[in-house]
């Protein structure tokens, strides 16, 4: 068979490298919850992002029908490719949803589109739980808790886009007080506070941007979260205490 065009060679590709090994599926999820879970919630890999479809809702008819895993892999790996763009509507807002960033902007390479259309067509629409070493797979949250220095706390976004940040918790004293996220992931995400009357949220920024707020910060707890839709629900969240 002559060369082809690319389009071609990935789908006789897909065809052949269905060997489900562990590894790959491991690696795969690792890959869907950094990189996939904050806009697109699938039961599995336990995560929740709304941006893009729940992905277990999309596959379910097709599951119903009969169609298989080859036939999921399959579509997966051309949508990471070749994200079908703003078509989608949201069904209770009439709203177009945002489009897919593709594999270049999401930093996947080939053998990781790959891994993450071998584990996302093995479970999506699939109910139960993921078992064995795929149960070890899922969002870090970091317990360490960020310092402020010269009222200024800085709360990095978790750098490979899962709904995270560096840090679970932060500590300052009472006075004017600056919250920093700096995002160097492709997913949208910023900062936020509430909580001890204060309600703050800041700009919403990706791509190496920094969010940023300031306040009146007084003794107590308050709440610190992404505000874009789904990700304080997903985990995005901390607790900043303000103590003498
Ligand atoms: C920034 C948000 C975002 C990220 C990150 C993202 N997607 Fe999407 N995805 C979307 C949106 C939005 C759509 C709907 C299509 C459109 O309008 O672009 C979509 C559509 C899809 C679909 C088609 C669903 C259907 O209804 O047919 C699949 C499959 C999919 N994404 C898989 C993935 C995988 C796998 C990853 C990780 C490699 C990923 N997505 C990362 C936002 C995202």
């Amino acid at each position: 068979m002559p060369l082809a065009t690319s389009a071609v060679l990935l789908v006789g590709v897909s065809g052949c490298q269905l060997v489900d090994d562990g590894d790959n599926l491991v690696a795969g999820k690792q890959v869907f919850v950094q990189k996939c879970g904050s806009c697109h919630t699938l039961n599995r890999a336990e995560t929740t992002g709304v941006t893009g479809p729940n992905l277990d809702e999309a596959f379910q008819q097709a599951r119903r029908d009969g169609l298989g895993e080859s036939t999921f892999v399959g579509l997966v790996k051309t949508q990471i490719h070749n994200p079908a763009r703003g078509a989608q509507v949201d069904p209770r807002t009439g709203k177009r949803l945002s489009e897919m960033p593709d594999s270049k902007e999401l930093d996947i390479s080939d053998e990781q589109a790959r891994d993450v259309a071998a584990y996302v067509g093995s479970v999506v629409a699939e109910p139960g739980e993921d078992r064995g070493l795929l149960a070890t797979v899922g969002v870090k949250r970091s317990t360490e808790i960020a310092k402020a220095e010269g009222g200024t706390v800085d709360i990095p976004a978790d750098p490979t886009g899962a709904l995270a940040y560096a840090f679970g918790g932060a500590e300052a004293e009472p006075g004017d007080l600056t919250l920093t996220s700096p995002n160097e992931s492709a997913i949208d995400h910023n900062i936020a506070v509430e909580g001890n009357g204060v309600d703050e949220v800041g700009p919403v920024v990706k791509d190496g941007g920094v969010s940023r707020i300031s306040f009146d910060a007084a003794p107590g707890e308050y709440t610190f979260y992404c505000s874009v839709p789904g990700h304080r629900e997903g985990g995005m969240l901390g607790k900043l205490t303000v103590k003498r």
